[in-house]
């Protein structure tokens, strides 16, 4: 039986246990290796993840996908360092997260993480650039600098005629692209984005997608992404499909699809062009 509770201070190695086995890993952005998490709910125990290894290299673009409940969010909060493995060591570009104290967790997310959700989560009433400098107003970077770089995040992402329109102004597919620029602003070694086009119709889900791959091709920029929907993953370049938390199956994908060829055949819309009058 491994649902177990154990304690971080029991697995804790010591530096040059983690010097050691951080060193086959460094030419990885992320390695998690045997990760279990096990959630305590009163006397029960929810073994959420059951020893999942995963190595993620720079300028990936995976797709995570998997029946409800089979451990992606999980994993994902793991990544982004919301959360830490019950059981099993993470290493985020050489660096072993798994035993850092919350303080620690919080900085290494706040510089090396961004996080797109499938909620869009933006501020209300606040304007598009104002979202996308939030990340580094918590980092403490100076207005000028703020306005500059959410400026140039939000034009990467096709918005920079939008800066100061505020969400309710805003179409779904442009509200997760200020998400998408407020998660690129720190400049971060990957982006996790858990069913970034779950509440997305189907044109505007590719051009959330196109956005993605974007900045993964022409920007080298890592990418995760969770999706129930199997056409979804094949814009990634891999698939990682987990059950009972465990991974099942992980595959390069032979031909992934372009979704700005995609668009390029589709009939144009008026809701999305940047040259409206505002
Ligand atoms: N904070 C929590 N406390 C207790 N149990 C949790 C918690 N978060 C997740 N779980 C449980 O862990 C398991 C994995 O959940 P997880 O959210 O990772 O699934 P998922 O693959 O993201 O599912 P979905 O596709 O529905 O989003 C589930 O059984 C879930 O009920
Ligand atoms: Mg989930």
């Amino acid at each position: 039986m491994e649902a177990q509770v154990i304690s971080q201070e029991t697995i804790a190695t010591d530096e040059e246990e983690r010097l050691s086995s951080a060193a086959p890993f460094a030419k990885e952005l992320i390695t998690l290796d045997h990760v279990h998490k096990v959630y305590r709910m009163g006397d029960m125990e929810i073994h959420a993840l059951r020893g999942v290894s995963l190595h993620i290299r720079p300028g990936e673009f995976i797709a995570i996908m998997g029946a409800s409940g089979s451990g992606k969010s999980t994993m994902m909060n793991i990544l982004g360092c919301l959360d830490k493995p019950t059981r099993g060591q993470y290493f985020l570009e050489g660096q072993d997260v798994s035993k850092l104290s919350k303080d620690e967790l919080a900085d290494i997310r706040n510089r090396k993480i961004g996080f797109v959700f499938q909620g869009f989560n933006l501020l209300a009433r606040t304007s598009a650039i104002e979202n996308v400098e939030l990340p580094l107003l918590y980092l403490g970077a100076k207005h000028s600098e703020r306005v500059k770089r959410a400026t140039e995040s939000l034009e990467l992402v096709g918005l920079g005629q939008r800066l100061h329109n505020m969400p309710n102004q805003l179409s779904g597919g442009q509200q997760q692209r200020v998400a998408i620029a407020r998660a690129l602003v720190n400049r971060p070694s990957i982006i996790l984005a858990d069913e970034p086009t779950g509440n997305l119709d189907s044109r505007t889900s590719i051009e959330v997608m196109d956005v993605f791959q974007y900045l993964n091709q022409e920007r080298g920029i890592t990418v995760a992404l969770v999706t129930h929907e199997p056409d979804i993953a094949q814009y990634a370049k891999r698939v990682v499909v987990f059950k009972d938390g465990k991974i099942k199956r992980d595959y390069m994908v032979d031909d992934p699809r372009s979704a700005r060829e995609e668009l390029e055949s589709l009939p144009p819309v008026d809701i999305d062009e940047d040259e409206d009058e505002q």
